[in-house]
Order: C-alpha cells, then structure tokens, then sequence
C-alpha cells in the first residue's frame, strides 16, 4: 500500500471531531496533505484539552481518564512516527511539549490515575501557533549543499524566525522566512526589508547575511535575547554602566539609521536585539525593519493605517511618520533600559527629557536625536 492511502487509513482510525481553531493552524500543511494537517490539529487539540489541567495538577493526583488520553495522543504520535519516518512527511514537535510528554509518561497510568511529582517540566501552551511541524518544512538548505535543522524561535502573522547552527562556523545563525501564502506585496515589503538592513552599515543595526529568492528567506546574526528577554531575566543583575552602555548603543544605532534618512517606526523591547560577547557582555542589534520607511525613496506604501508597538498619538497617517514620531517610541525604550520598567515616573532623573519626547506639541520634541543625546547626558550624570 503506498504511504498516502496508509495515512489516510491512520487518520480515519484515530481521528475524531476537530475544532477549526486548530484546523486553522495547520491550513499549511493540510495544502500538502489533508489528512495529515487534520491529524495534527486533532493532536494539538487533544493535547491543549488536557494541558492547563496538566499544569494545574502538578504536584498532586491525574485522573486515569486524563492520563489514558496523554497515553493515547503518545501512541498515536510514536505509531505515525514509524510510519513516516524517512519520507517526505517526517514531522517533529514542539520543544516543550516534546519535553513535557517525555517527562510525564512514566508517571501515567491507564488505571488508578497517579501522582505528578512537582519537578515535571510544564507545558507552554500554544493556541495560535503549530507544535507539530514537517520535517520538510523546517529545514533550509543554504546553496544547494547541506541542509540545517530549524528550531522555531520567534515570529509573527506573516514571518517565523528559526535558528539553525552553522558547523562550518560552529555558530548558530538565524533565519526569518516569509509564510507561505504571503500575497505579492507581502513579499516586496519582506524583500526592502532585507534590502535596506544589508544596505545598513552600523556596528548596532543587525547584519543580515543573503536572501533565498525560492523560499522568501534570508538569514542573518543571531542573537542570545531581545531587549524584553534579556532585561527581564537579568533585571536585579544589570549595572549602571550596563545599563549605559545598552543606552548609548541603543541611540548610536538610531542616529545612524536617521541619518541615512529612514525611520524605523516599529522600535519596541522585542525588535531590539542583544547579542553577548564572550565575556556576556551586551551588544546592542537593532531589527526588524519591517515598517521602514525610507524617505529618499517612494518605498512606503499607500497604505496610511497606523502599525507599530508604541502609537504616537500625535500620529495622523503612517505616511506622514517622521523623526519626531520615532522620539515617542524612543522614550519608552530608554526607560526600559535604565530601570526595566514600561512607564516613566516623575522622579526619575531622565524624567525632563522623556516629558519633552512625550510632548502632546510636536514642536516641544528634540528636533534631532543630538539634541536628545545632548540633552539626556546632562540628565544622566545624576543616574
Ligand atoms: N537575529 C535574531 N536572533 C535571535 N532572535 C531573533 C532574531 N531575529 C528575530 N528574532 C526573534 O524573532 C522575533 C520576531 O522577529 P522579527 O524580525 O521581529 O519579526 P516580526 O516581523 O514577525 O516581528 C523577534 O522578536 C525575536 O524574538
Ligand atoms: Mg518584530
């Protein structure tokens, strides 16, 4: 029997109802074969079901009931394994719940129900995003000669991000690809994206490396942490000079960025990057220049709806966003660095200069990121 029709045959065995929900995530690999997109979301489903409970019960008692459905979605994952293994619809699962699985069955039992011991690894659930993904789908294969691996780590509605390590370098890189029924201009903008950071010559603006016109990719520097991530898991450890040290990065990389006249205009704690040196020291990678707007050139679209994280409320038509729009996001920014906070309060020692960014008056703003600069390092003395 040809492996097509043997899935089909598994899927109608062991499928029941599926919420579309979760038929929606898998819309992708469901355009490769149906009934594997459908076996998916019914395993996602089945698994979500359960896991908040999961959870909830670590450290006391699972039912057998529970656990005989966790035993069962495990059966079904290991059998469909055998059966695809080395074909083109080989598949992997999610990192966490991979590991949460593992960890949990040993402790599940089809009778008596049973206790979780409070070490277990616990799931992060994804309601939006995929946990099972095609092999195939998830590997990259740089000028026609080896192919990497791609672990997922970040994206959005229309890009992920995989990292993937290079042992020709023995370095890890990253990788953003287009999703695959991006629209004609999605991909135009993915491609100025790329084109206009490689242009981008500044020791604190990501690198990005060549892009794949066949798989609307492109891979680039990776870095350990975005600026979210790194403050909050360092916050109580980061120094003053750290701290100063990220900041003046941080505005050296939008000095150079404005003045090769582009705007960023999606400057946010998960768009700044932080690369460590060997010594763990932080580097500062601006990124993301998916909302760039280059006014040497008609590159912005028409498109006059307001995109970003921190909307000025200044702010008419994106068309019109301009350096003293990129000011009120910058504020935000320079107050997360300097004390790991989202909100600016009326004794910190910057507190002058974040007023004036934040000015309701356009014309109260810094009319240039030096006069900021200047203005900030007076402020800044008393840190
Ligand atoms: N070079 C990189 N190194 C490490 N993580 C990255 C890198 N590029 C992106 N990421 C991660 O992926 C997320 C999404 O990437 P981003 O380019 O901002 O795409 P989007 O346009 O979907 O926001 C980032 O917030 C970050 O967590
Ligand atoms: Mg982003």
């Amino acid at each position: 029997m040809d492996l097509i029709k043997k899935i089909s045959l598994f899927v109608k065995d062991n499928v029941d109802h599926v919420q579309d929900k979760y038929l929606t995530i898998y819309e992708d690999v469901s355009k490769i074969n149906k009934d594997i997109g459908m076996l998916f979301a019914n395993i996602h489903d089945i698994i979500n079901f359960y896991a908040n409970d999961f959870n909830a019960r670590i450290g006391s008692h699972f039912n057998a009931g529970d656990s005989r459905d966790y035993l069962k979605v495990i059966r079904i994952l290991s059998s469909f394994d055998a059966m695809v293994k080395d074909s083109e619809f080989e598949f992997c699962l999610d990192e966490n719940y991979k590991d949460v699985l593992k960890n949990a069955e040993p402790h599940l039992k089809m009778n008596g129900g049973s206790d979780l011991p409070v070490d277990l690894p616990r799931f992060i659930i994804k309601e939006y995003d995929p946990i099972l993904f095609l092999k195939s789908d998830n590997k990259f294969r740089k000028h026609n000669q080896k192919s990497f691996e791609l672990i997922l780590i970040g994206g959005g509605s229309y890009a992920n991000v995989y990292k993937y390590k290079d042992e020709d370098y023995n370095q890890y890189f990253a990788y953003k690809k287009l999703k695959k029924n991006s629209s004609e201009k999605e991909i135009i903008r993915f491609r100025q994206e790329y084109n206009i950071m490689k242009k981008c010559e500044n020791p604190y603006l990501l690198k990005v490396y060549k892009y794949f016109d066949e798989e609307n990719s492109y891979n680039m520097e990776f870095c350990n942490y975005t600026l979210a991530s790194y403050i909050k898991e360092n916050n109580t450890k980061i120094s003053k000079e750290t701290r100063l040290s990220i900041l003046s990065q941080f505005l050296s990389g939008i000095e150079y960025i404005h003045s090769v006249n582009l705007s960023h205009r999606d400057l946010s704690y998960n768009n700044i990057l932080i690369k460590l040196d060997q010594f763990q020291n932080p580097f500062v990678k601006i990124s993301d220049f998916g909302l760039v707007k280059d006014d040497t050139q008609k590159l912005t679209s028409p498109d006059s709806s307001i995109k970003g994280t921190f909307i000025d409320p200044c702010l008419q038509s994106f068309k019109d966003y301009n350096f003293k729009n990129e000011i009120y996001a910058i504020a935000f920014i320079i107050i997360f660095i300097l004390y790991g906070r989202q909100n600016p309060k009326k004794d910190d020692c910057v507190y002058p200069v974040i007023e004036k960014c934040l000015s309701s008056n356009l014309d109260d703003r810094y009319d240039s990121l030096q006069d900021l600069k200047s203005d900030l390092n007076k402020y800044l003395a008393s840190f």
